[in-house]
C-alpha cells in the first residue's frame, strides 16, 4: 500500500480509523501523539518536555517533531506503506515530511482528511476521558487543542489540495459507513 497521511481534528478518529487500516492493509503506523506518551511514560527528557506542551494543548516544537518522526520511521519495515497519525501539523512539518521521503526515494502517498463536527469531537473526547483518562481530555485543553487545529493545521489542508493528494471524508453519524467509504477508495490504490 501506498503511504497514507491521516489528518483530521482532535477526536475525529485518526488513531482509530488507522487500527482498521492496519488490520486490512498490513501497513505500518506511527501515531507521533503515541511516541511522545510513551516517552512520557518513560520519563525521558523529551517526555518531560512534551508533557508540559500537551497537558496545555501546544504543539510540541517542530524541529523536535521532524526528528522524532524521521527516527520513527527509519526503525519501521520498509515497503508495506506507513500510515502518518498526527503528523505533519504544521506547514514546516509537512515540508520536512516531503523532503525526508524524497530523501529515501519515497513519496507521501495519500492524504486522507476526516472531517466532524466539532459537538461530535467534544463528545467522543469526554466520553474518552472516563475510559481512558488521557491527561488531555478535559474541556479546557481540548478546546485549546481545537483553536490550535484551526489556526496551525487546518490550513494545511490547502498544501495538501496544492500537492493534488487531499481527499476528505466527512462524518455523517456513521463509523461504519465512514470506514466503508475510506476503504473504497484505498482499495482503488492497492
Ligand atoms: P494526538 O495524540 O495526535 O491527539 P489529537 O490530534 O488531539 O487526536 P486524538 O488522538 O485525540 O484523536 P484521534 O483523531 O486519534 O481520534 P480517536 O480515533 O482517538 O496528539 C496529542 C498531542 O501531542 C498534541 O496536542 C500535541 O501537543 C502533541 N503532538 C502530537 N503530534 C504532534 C506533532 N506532529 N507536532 C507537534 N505536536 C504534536 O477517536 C477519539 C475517540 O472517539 C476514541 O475514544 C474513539 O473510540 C471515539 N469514537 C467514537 N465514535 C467514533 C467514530 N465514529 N469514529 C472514530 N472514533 C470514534
Ligand atoms: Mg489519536
Amino acid at each position: 500500500m501506498k503511504n497514507i497521511i491521516i489528518f483530521g481534528a482532535p477526536g475525529s478518529g485518526k488513531g482509530t480509523y488507522s487500527d482498521e487500516i492496519v488490520t486490512r492493509y498490513g501497513m505500518g503506523h506511527i501515531s507521533t501523539g503515541d511516541v511522545l506518551r510513551g516517552e512520557i511514560k518513560q520519563g525521558s527528557d523529551i517526555g518531560k518536555m512534551a508533557k508540559e506542551l500537551i497537558d496545555k494543548g501546544q504543539l510540541i516544537p517542530d524541529d523536535l517533531m521532524i526528528q522524532i518522526l524521521a527516527k520513527t520511521y527509519d526503525s519501521l519495515p520498509q515497503g508495506c506503506g506507513v500510515i502518518f497519525d498526527g503528523f505533519p501539523r504544521t506547514i514546516a512539518q509537512a515540508e520536512a515530511l516531503k523532503l525526508m521521503l524524497q530523501e529515501r526515494g519515497h513519496d507521501m502517498g495519500v492524504m486522507v482528511e476526516l472531517i466532524v463536527d466539532e459537538d461530535t469531537l467534544m463528545e467522543r473526547l469526554l466520553r474518552r476521558a472516563q475510559i481512558e483518562g488521557r491527561a488531555d481530555d478535559n474541556v479546557e485543553t481540548i478546546k485549546k487543542r481545537f483553536e490550535v487545529y484551526h489556526n496551525q493545521t487546518e490550513p494545511l489542508a490547502a498544501w495538501f489540495e496544492k500537492e493534488g493528494i487531499r481527499h476528505t471524508f466527512t462524518w455523517e453519524g456513521s463509523k461504519d459507513q465512514m470506514l466503508a467509504n475510506i476503504f473504497a477508495f484505498l482499495d482503488t490504490l492497492k
